[in-house]
C-alpha cells in the first residue's frame, strides 16, 4: 500500500506520445485512451460502465463546463475507479476497503461489485444520505464514522493495518490517476486545443493530479506548446494548499477544517500534499478560495441554466467568480462539473 519510506507509490512508465491514431475510436468510454495507460491486460472490458466521454458545453461567452457528473455513478470519480478496479481485478483481489467523502466510495463500490469484489466503505458523519444509500445499493457495506473526513480515513486505515485487507483507496493507488488524466485527453480530443484557464477543485487532488499528469503528457508529446493556467479551488474553511502557496511551503501539516458545504474538498491533511505542491510550483498554478456564503447562490444560478450540480461543484463556480473579481475575467475557462446535484441534497 505504501513504500517502506512511508511515501505513496507513483507509476513510472513511459506512455507513448499522444497520437490520435492511438485512440481506439470504437471504444465509447475512457478506455479509448488505454494505449496511454499502463494496463496489463483486458480486464477493463468486464469492468467498464461506459464512463468518461463527458461533453464540454458552453456556459457563457467565456466559460466552458466539462460535465463530469454525466457518469455511471454521477461523479468524476468513475474515471479513476474504472481503471483502479480493472487493476485490482486483474490482481485477483477478492475484497477491499476504502474511505471517502461519498463519491469515490460510491464509485469504487459500483465497480467492485460489478466484478464480484467485496467492498466496505467508510464515510464521515454528515455525508449525504443519498450517497450512503447508493453505496449500499451497489452491494457494499457503508460504515459511518463520527468526526472529520480525515478521522474517517484514519479509522479505515486502522482496519487495513489490523486485518491486512486490500486498501482500494483513490488517493493511495496511482492507477486512479491513470483514469483521471483522461479528463485532459478527452478535453483535447473534443476541442482540438486546450483552454487557456482550467479551474480544478482540490481536496486530496485526484482530479488535480490527473489533470497535471495529462497536461504534462500532452506537453511532452508536443501537441500543446505550453501549459494552460491551472487554478486550484479550495474552501475558505479548508485551504491548506492556498495557505502553503502563500508561504512558499513545500509540504503541509494538518490544516484546520471548519464545516463547509463543499464537503468533497474538506481535506485538512491531503496525503499527496508534497507531490501536489511540486506540480503547483513547477507549473505556476494559482489558487483561489470559495466564499462559503456564495455557494448556494452559485448553485441556484447555474441550476437556472439547466445544470443541477453538487454543492462542492457549485462551490467551484463560486470560486471561479471570485477569481474573476480578483484577477479579471479569463478569455476562456474550463470548469469541472464534478458531482450531480441530487446526491448532495440533504433533506
Ligand atoms: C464533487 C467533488 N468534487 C471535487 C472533489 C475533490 O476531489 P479530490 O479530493 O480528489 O481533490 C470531490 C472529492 O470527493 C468531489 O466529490
Amino acid at each position: 500500500m505504501k513504500c517502506d519510506c512511508g511515501g505513496l507509490w507513483k507509476i513510472e512508465c513511459q506512455v507513448p506520445k499522444y497520437d490520435p491514431a492511438l485512440i481506439d475510436k470504437n471504444t465509447w468510454s475512457l478506455f479509448r485512451y488505454r494505449k496511454f495507460m499502463p494496463l496489463a491486460d483486458e480486464t477493463w472490458r468486464q469492468v467498464t460502465l461506459g464512463e468518461g466521454m463527458t461533453p464540454i458545453i458552453p456556459y457563457d461567452k467565456h466559460t466552458l463546463f466539462k460535465m463530469d457528473y454525466f457518469m455511471p455513478t454521477l461523479s468524476f470519480k468513475d474515471r479513476g475507479a474504472a481503471v483502479l478496479v480493472s487493476y485490482i481485478k486483474s490482481l485477483g483481489i477478492k475484497s477491499v476497503v476504502q474511505d471517502s467523502s461519498g463519491n469515490a466510495g460510491n464509485s469504487v463500490a459500483a465497480y467492485c461489485n460489478r466484478v464480484g469484489i467485496e467492498c466496505e466503505i467508510f464515510v464521515p458523519e454528515g455525508t449525504s444520505d443519498k450517497k450512503i444509500r447508493m453505496i449500499e445499493a451497489h452491494g457494499a457495506k457503508a460504515n459511518i464514522v463520527p468526526g472529520s473526513r480525515d478521522h474517517c480515513a484514519e479509522v479505515c486505515w486502522e482496519k487495513v493495518e489490523r486485518e491486512g485487507v486490500y486498501y482500494a483507496n483513490h488517493v493511495y493507488n496511482p492507477f486512479f490517476y491513470e483514469g483521471t488524466k483522461t479528463y485532459i485527453y478527452e478535453t483535447y480530443e473534443q476541442l482540438g486545443r486546450m483552454p487557456e484557464h482550467i479551474f480544478v477543485p482540490l481536496g486530496n487532488g485526484t482530479l488535480f493530479i490527473g489533470v497535471m499528469k495529462g497536461l504534462e503528457e500532452l506537453l511532452a508529446s508536443g501537441v500543446i506548446e505550453r501549459m494552460p493556467q491551472v487554478i486550484i479551488v479550495q474552501s475558505e474553511f479548508c485551504q491548506p494548499f492556498v495557505k502553503a502557496m502563500e508561504n512558499g511551503d513545500k509540504d503541509i501539516t494538518a490544516a484546520p477544517v471548519a464545516p463547509t458545504m463543499a464537503e468533497g474538498i474538506a481535506i485538512g491533511l491531503p496525503l499527496r500534499s508534497a507531490e501536489i505542491l511540486e506540480y503547483i510550483y513547477r507549473h505556476k498554478v494559482r489558487g483561489i478560495t470559495i466564499p462559503e456564503d456564495r455557494i448556494l447562490a452559485a448553485r441556484e444560478k447555474i441550476a437556472r441554466r439547466g445544470i443541477y450540480c453538487e454543492h462542492t461543484t457549485a462551490a467551484v463556480y463560486a470560486g471561479y467568480e471570485h477569481y474573476c473579481e480578483k484577477y479579471g475575467q479569463p478569455q476562456e475557462a474550463l470548469i469541472s462539473m464534478c458531482g450531480a446535484g441530487l446526491k448532495s441534497d440533504h433533506d
